[in-house]
């Protein structure tokens, strides 16, 4: 099997430049076609495979050069280059050519593939009928992608959704739709999907295709479990192909990528620019302290929890006095959702959960001092945080805050908009918010707080404590920096608020990117530097 470009070479020596325009026939490098088959062929049980732009099938090529025993699928619309590819790979049993339409065909939506490597076609003006292309894809897949959406990434999501388990597929496209508004539906089937790994951006000084596609970037995707991470990295020089080699060898290991996040803290609306560009910070402006509008303290440490909390049934049989029971909660497990509510803490009091703390105000009350003896006899008198306090069975006095926010929560920061007065210990930290300044209240902070843009803001801050974000202080968020929404106009402020209001005991979060886009409108550089 020829695996050298001399096939294409004399195919383009001997075909018109515009036969080849008309189909978008530009061929894919040797180097780069055979980085991208090791990506398949990481796929141990690799056996069937579907290139779906044959062309002269360099993949299927290089592919059957490293193992014989594949079975291939290729499809292309256009006859001159098929009846080519078909000389090319007589004698081949196992490779069936189609020649067919490979997006607009609706037979093969659920044909599945072990790997699925592929140059689609890239048509800068739209001579292809997009509108009815994109709604078939719309309709497959239950997307919404708008009807300029560009007709390679139609092949890539087609794709992704015919792998079979720990099947594996490697495109090379155009970068554009990363950046571009029409991408923004793309990017979110991709992390919807689960099977996104790795984006690797090109930016060449010289042209890697025979034409003019300078920036292009391969995208690595897998049916497997490994879909906690997605990975970026950059290439601006053609000596550095040898990195996507280590790249692909090192998988499920980020080791050699530029940049590895955490695949939710990947949000679609944003320019994919942020995550691989060196400078690796969003353009947002206005940015300020968060001091500037709010304070987070720690919740209240009892310093013997088990002896400080009480549930309803203890309460009862100790006989102490209600008015010496500071409501309060002790595991932020027991609270769900984003709004904290005096139902929702009814429904914990009833429930039996430990939601009081001692707070001894009546010391008349015979039981309560009862209660503390026993403390003493238990010498939880002599704990830590206890001997420092006189006496010692006091509690810290402190405001409820309005907002919590979860201090070890692996999936980000969680923040809770807490509307009753009920305190907590330290399984929350607090959040009092600084005087209404320039009308920054508790629901528009919090409504800021709950968005994907808030998040990716703190966790780049927390990267830069080297604490991330699971670990987060009072004081890593007090000195981490958020946009500056006091500078946004009322109406906006308005906007934001009663977005959050009108949803807060809403279980589908799909309001918050309401909420993103007006941030994104007002505070994102959309004239960002271009990476070059
Ligand atoms: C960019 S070339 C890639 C060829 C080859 N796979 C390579 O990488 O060198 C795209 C190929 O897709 C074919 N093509 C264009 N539109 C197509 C479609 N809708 N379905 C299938 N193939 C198509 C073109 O004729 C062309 O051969």
């Amino acid at each position: 099997m020829n695996i050298s470009g001399e096939i294409e070479s004399k195919y383009s020596s001997t075909v018109s430049l515009e036969h080849r325009k008309k189909y978008a026939q530009f061929f894919t490098p040797v180097e780069i076609a055979d980085i991208m088959t090791e990506w398949l062929l990481g796929n141990d049980t690799l056996s069937d495979v579907l290139e779906p732009a044959f062309g002269l099938g360099i993949f299927s090529r290089i592919l059957l050069s490293k193992k014989s025993n594949l079975s291939i699928t290729g499809y292309d619309v256009d006859n001159a280059i098929y009846e080519e590819a078909l000389r090319v790979f007589n004698g081949f049993r196992s490779v069936n050519l189609k020649l067919e339409d490979y997006v607009k065909n609706d037979n093969n939506w659920n044909e599945e593939y072990d790997g699925i490597i592929c140059n689609p076609p890239y048509f800068k003006f739209h001579n292809y009928d997009n509108k009815s292309v994109v709604s078939k894809v719309n309709q497959k897949l239950n997307i919404k992608l708008k009807f300029h959406t560009n007709l390679y990434v139609l092949f890539l999501l087609k794709s992704i959704n015919q792998l079979k388990k720990n099947g594996r597929c490697a495109f090379i496209i155009p970068s554009e739709f990363l950046n571009s508004d029409y991408g923004v539906n793309v990017k979110k089937y991709l992390i919807q999907s689960s099977k996104l790994r790795h984006i690797i951006v090109f930016n060449f000084k010289e042209n890697i295709f025979d034409d003019a596609l300078t920036t292009s970037a391969i995208i690595l995707c897998a049916n497997d479990e490994f879909a906690d991470t997605i990975a970026f990295s950059y290439i601006n020089d053609v000596s550095q192909l040898k990195k996507i080699k280590q790249i692909i060898f090192s998988y499920p290991n980020n080791t050699y990528s530029d940049f590895t996040y955490n695949s939710k803290d990947i949000h679609a609306e944003l320019k994919w620019k942020n995550y691989y560009s060196p400078t690796d910070v969003p353009q947002f402006k206005n940015l300020v302290p968060f001091a500037t509008y709010a304070k987070v303290m720690r919740g209240i440490a009892t310093g013997a929890n088990e002896y400080f909390s009480f549930n309803l049934s203890k309460v009862k049989s100790s006989g102490i006095d209600m008015i010496n029971m500071q409501p309060c909660i002790c595991h932020s497990i027991d609270v769900a959702g984003l709004c904290f509510t005096s139902e929702d803490f009814d429904n914990l009091v009833n429930s039996n959960k430990n939601v009081y703390i001692l707070n001894p105000i009546n010391k008349q009350d015979e039981n309560l001092n009862i209660y503390i003896n026993k403390g003493e006899e238990k010498k939880i008198n002599e704990r830590y945080l206890t001997s420092k306090r006189i006496p010692w069975y006091s509690m810290e006095k402190r405001a409820s805050s309005p907002i919590w926010v979860n201090v070890f929560n692996r999936n980000g920061l969680r923040f809770v908009r807490n509307e009753t007065q009920v305190m907590n210990l330290t399984t929350f930290h607090c959040i009092y918010v600084n005087n209404n300044l320039f009308g920054v209240d508790a629901d528009l902070l919090f409504a800021y707080l709950i968005s994907n843009t808030a998040q990716i803001l703190f966790s780049i801050c927390g990267r830069e404590y080297g604490n991330g974000l699971n670990k987060f202080e009072p004081n890593d968020l007090n000195k981490s920096f958020m946009l500056d929404i006091g500078s946004l106009n009322e109406i906006k402020k308005d906007k934001l608020r009663t977005i959050y209001r009108q949803n807060k005991k809403n279980n589908d979060l799909s309001y918050i990117n309401e909420i993103d886009s007006i941030l994104i409108d007002n505070f994102y550089e959309k004239a960002a530097p271009s990476i070059e």
